[in-house]
């Protein structure tokens, strides 16, 4: 038995990932568990880790991607006595999901129910859960609470507009204009950043809802003190992300769009900390680190997950799933992330056959 993986030994594109085998299985410690991967992330984080971007985290190379995971124990460490073999859990990981086998620490595992598919379970772990904390943890929403999710069309923003439509909240979504379609289906009012009028737009909704009561930024494209003037009296902006940022660079032709972003990520993040610690100001704006979150409110963290799993075997959520794909073709989900063509969720999916060819395996919102 081999573990196949995606490493990077340098940051950069997307040619920098490479398939790896290492032929012997990974032996868990004490209070560790191996895990045999069903599937992992193929999201904007991990483009973020490739390319050395991700603001929080010291990155040490050779390093193999992957930002969660979901699968099966296959074998138990000493000292171990909540799982056994066979069990089905999910982590979130930061790097080290994109593989077959993985030695995790037992104790942040969740339990996974056994009748969901693995690609459908995947998004859960971090897009929805990001998207749900960042909505009833930190903004406290209740039904009826007007929503304005910015970034409406990514893997975060999907999954906000998923949650907002699952517990009453009416949403509103910016994105591009070509993703219209995809963010009024999920029940949301939809503005394009692209439109002449987008301001405009969003004044008019602004007094239309008196203000909104949640405000997530997955982009941070406008300047936060336009943002936070949308927000209600009461309201709350978390901003989670920085995806205008990095896209503005890319498009611009820089291919090494490292220290602009670096510098637009840094700005922001000390200009939020800065607002959130004003006094009178600390309930108005947060930033939203689901990696902190987690290792704070480790039981936040448990009850969230499985409270989304929950959910998705009722179906009252169902994670939109773009395309699935195997790990030879890993490094075309990064470049489709890079160029922005995303609509939804790339999932890397594990169990495929090796030396497949998983283009064919496409998944609908409602596989
Ligand atoms: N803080 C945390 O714990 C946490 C957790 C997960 C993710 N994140 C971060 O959150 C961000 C979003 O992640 P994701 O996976 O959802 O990314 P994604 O799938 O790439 O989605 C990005 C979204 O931003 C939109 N966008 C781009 N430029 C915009 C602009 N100028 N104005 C408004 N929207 C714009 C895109 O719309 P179009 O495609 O239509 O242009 C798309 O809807 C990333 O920065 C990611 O690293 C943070």
């Amino acid at each position: 038995m081999v573990v196949k993986r995606l490493e990077i030994r340098a940051f950069g594109g997307p040619e920098v990932i490479q398939l790896v085998e290492d032929v012997a299985l990974p032996v868990p410690g004490p209070g560790e568990v191996r895990v045999r991967v069903e599937a992992s992330s193929l999201v904007f984080t991990d483009m973020l880790i490739r390319r050395n971007l991700y603001p929080v985290l010291k990155l040490r190379l050779p390093l193999t991607l992957g930002y969660d995971m979901v699968g099966f124990i296959d074998a138990v460490g000493p000292g171990v006595t909540r799982w056994q073999l066979g069990d089905r859990v999910a982590d979130l990981t930061q790097v080290g999901g994109n593989a077959t086998h993985l030695v995790c620490r037992a104790a942040t595992l969740v339990a996974v129910p056994q009748g969901l598919a693995a690609t459908q379970v995947e998004p859960l772990i971090l897009s929805y859960m990001t998207a749900y904390q960042a909505l009833f943890r930190e903004a406290e929403a209740k039904l009826g609470d007007p929503v304005l999710i910015l970034g409406a069309s990514g893997a975060v923003g999907l999954a906000a507009l998923d949650l907002c439509r699952a517990f009453g909240l009416p949403a509103v979504g910016v994105a591009s204009a070509q993703r219209e379609s995809v963010v009024t289906s999920l029940g949301a009012t939809f503005v394009a950043y692209d439109a002449g009028d987008a301001a405009a737009q969003l004044d008019r909704l602004t007094r239309d809802f008196k203000g909104f009561k949640v405000i997530l930024d997955a982009a941070r494209g406008e300047a936060l003190s336009t943002v936070m003037a949308r927000l209600a009296p009461d309201g709350r902006l978390v901003a989670l992300g920085f995806s205008a940022a990095f896209r503005s660079a890319h498009q611009a032709g820089d291919a090494s769009p490292r220290l602009f972003a670096r510098l637009r990520f840094a700005f922001d993040f000390l200009r939020i900390k800065g607002l959130s610690s004003w006094p009178g100001s600390s309930r108005r704006v947060v930033f939203y680190d689901i990696w902190d979150r987690r290792t704070r409110h480790p039981e936040w963290f448990q009850d969230d997950l499985s409270a989304l799993f929950g959910l998705l075997e009722a179906r009252r959520i169902a994670p939109r799933i773009q395309r699935v794909f195997g790990l030879e073709e890993a490094a075309d989900a990064h470049r489709l992330i890079e160029a922005g063509q995303v609509e939804g969720r790339l999932v890397l999916d594990l169990t495929l056959p090796s030396g497949g060819d998983a283009s064919g395996h496409h998944a609908g919102a409602d596989a």
